[in-house]
């Protein structure tokens, strides 16, 4: 019996070495963490049940059958992170380069099946070469089982993606169809094609940093909700995300005691608005103030930044936060910043997480890049997006609401169900300069006149008055009491229930 035992630790050892030391040592130095002790790190200590540690290749081609390593270049099992049950796959880059072979891809399909019947969410560690070349189509069909089970749990448990090696060809199409997708600085890059056979193609010469790195995606292509300077700094702020995030699309938002109280009144916000109001403040300061212990967590931190989206709680409760960011273009709406809240709200949406937005918006950003790059069809996205939201919808305008942008920000027409303003509301189709030069038109040149008209706008529109007149706006609010009377109404809307008219699936704006 005892050598039978000795047996099994031995094969579980030899799983455990990856692809050996030599490897393990490159993987290393390259300053990454190896697949497991990844895992090890993204779970609660001891939690981590390993499943398929001794699967292997099937493949005969190339002299394939005489190198076969258990594990086959994945990990993947369960475990918990603060209590909590999570589904991970994670790719060994020590073993055939993390490549998706036909027995590799069905480890991940079993996970991804396992985490759909237990309704828990999923996080894919990626570090690999894509398809494992000496497969071919087996490794094709790998990847097209895994592409269509993330599109089936879509929507009903979370799905992470997390970038932190190369991860090219058909590597990159599945975490796309994720939630989320965060990458490692400096280590990482995401491509469908890289820098050979771009040059080869298009003569273009690009490094695999310019080309994919975190600073391109995280920035610019807006593929990653944010990007860590390290392995550890990645995974602890993994750990923090899902605390945040509900088990699946039924369960609720987790709950977690907190000790801020809900009643709390912060008599700096009633100072945050500037007197001239053209002047700049930081939105994250309310966001800060109005969430427990001010614990935020920014979702697409240095995309559009003209819009901040992230999650907090309020009585212990995950709320979705979206608010336009005066610091940043005067917190207009343009096409990426519509693009931006309107995939975050859509994913509260679909998990049952209620939204809290802050509006201080001047309106859409007019200009030729922003017509011809299809402005109409992404301000649409977040238009439809908070249009077609169940979850409780409490909005507050801090400042400017103008124009079309007014209607889009969860007003009270496209479903916000508690909308407040602050007295420093500004609520009207535009500001007065652009109101008094079209409206007395006549009087251009004559000075006086135009200043009187300025006021005369100013006095009777540029207030939250004209809107709570005719009860678009429930209660103009103190900005000491947000953090109160967001968090009562919240309170009020947990029972919220909404019917829409039966139908196969809306036709959202793409
Ligand atoms: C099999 C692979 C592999 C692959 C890497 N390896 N990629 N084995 N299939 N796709 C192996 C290498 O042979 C090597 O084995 C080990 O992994 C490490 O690779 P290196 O090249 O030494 O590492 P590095 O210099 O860091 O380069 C990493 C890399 C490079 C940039 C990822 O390996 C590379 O370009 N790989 C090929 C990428 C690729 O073209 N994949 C196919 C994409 S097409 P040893 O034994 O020496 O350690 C695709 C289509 C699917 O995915 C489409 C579905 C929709």
């Amino acid at each position: 019996m005892k050598h039978i035992l000795e047996r099994l630790e031995k094969r579980r050892a030899d799983a455990r070495g990856g692809g050996g030391v030599a490897r393990v040592a490159a993987q290393h130095k390259r300053g990454k963490l190896t697949a497991r002790e990844r895992v090890d790190l993204l779970m609660d200590k001891g939690s981590f049940e390993e499943f398929d540690m001794f699967v292997e290749h099937r493949s005969n081609e190339f002299g394939m059958e005489k190198t076969k390593i258990p594990g086959d270049g994945v990990i993947t099992g369960w475990g918990t992170v603060n209590g909590r049950a999570i589904f991970v796959f994670a790719k060994d880059f020590t073993v055939f380069g993390g490549s998706l072979s036909e027995t590799h891809a069905q480890k991940i399909t079993k996970i991804q099946d396992m985490a759909m019947k237990a309704r828990a969410p999923i996080i894919g560690l990626f570090d690999a070469g894509g398809a494992r070349i000496q497969e071919g189509v087996a490794a094709l069909g790998g990847y097209g089982d895994v592409f269509k089970r993330n599109v089936i749990a879509s929507g009903v448990i979370p799905q992470i993606s997390v970038i932190m090696g190369p991860c090219a060809g058909g590597d990159v199409y599945s975490p796309a169809m994720t939630d989320f997708i965060f990458m490692v600085k400096d280590t990482s890059y995401m491509f469908v094609t890289g820098p050979d056979v771009v040059k080869t193609v298009t003569n273009e010469v690009v490094s695999a940093e310019e080309l994919g790195g975190a600073s391109v995606h995280a920035t610019r292509s807006s593929i990653a909700d944010g990007a860590y300077d390290n392995d550890v700094e990645c995974l602890l702020q993994m750990r923090r995300l899902v605390d945040f995030l509900p088990a699946n699309y039924a369960a609720g938002v987790p709950e977690w005691p907190s000790f801020d109280d809900i009643g709390r009144e912060d008599r700096s916000l009633d100072t945050l608005i500037p007197d001239n109001p053209n002047k700049p403040y930081d939105i994250k300061e309310l966001i800060l103030k109005v969430a427990d212990e001010g614990d935020f967590f920014e979702i697409g931190a240095t995309f559009a930044r003209n819009i901040v989206t992230g999650f907090g709680r309020i009585g212990g409760r995950t709320v979705g936060f979206v608010a336009n960011q005066p610091m940043v273009l005067a917190g207009v709406l343009d096409s990426d910043a519509s693009r931006k809240a309107a995939r975050f709200v859509r994913f509260c949406d679909a998990f049952g997480i209620a939204i809290v937005t802050f509006v201080d918006v001047p309106g859409f950003l007019p200009g030729t890049a922003q017509e011809y790059g299809g402005l109409i069809k992404h301000g649409a996205k977040l238009l439809f997006a908070y249009s077609q939201c169940s979850v409780p919808l409490v909005t507050v305008i801090t400042r400017k609401a103008f124009g079309g942008a007014y209607d889009v920000m969860a007003s009270k027409h496209v479903g916000g169900d508690v909308n407040y303003a602050w007295p420093t509301a500004q609520i009207a189709v535009m500001g007065a300069k652009g109101a008094v030069e079209i409206i007395f038109r006549a009087d251009t040149g004559e000075a006086e006149k135009i200043a009187r008209r300025t006021k005369e706008y100013e006095d009777r529109f540029l207030s939250p008055f004209v809107a709570a007149e005719r009860g678009y706006i429930d209660d103009v609010i103190m900005p000491h009491a947000t953090r109160r009377r967001v968090a009562r109404s919240l309170a009020m809307l947990r029972t919220k229930t909404v019917e829409m008219p039966a139908r196969k699936h809306d036709n959202l704006p793409l």
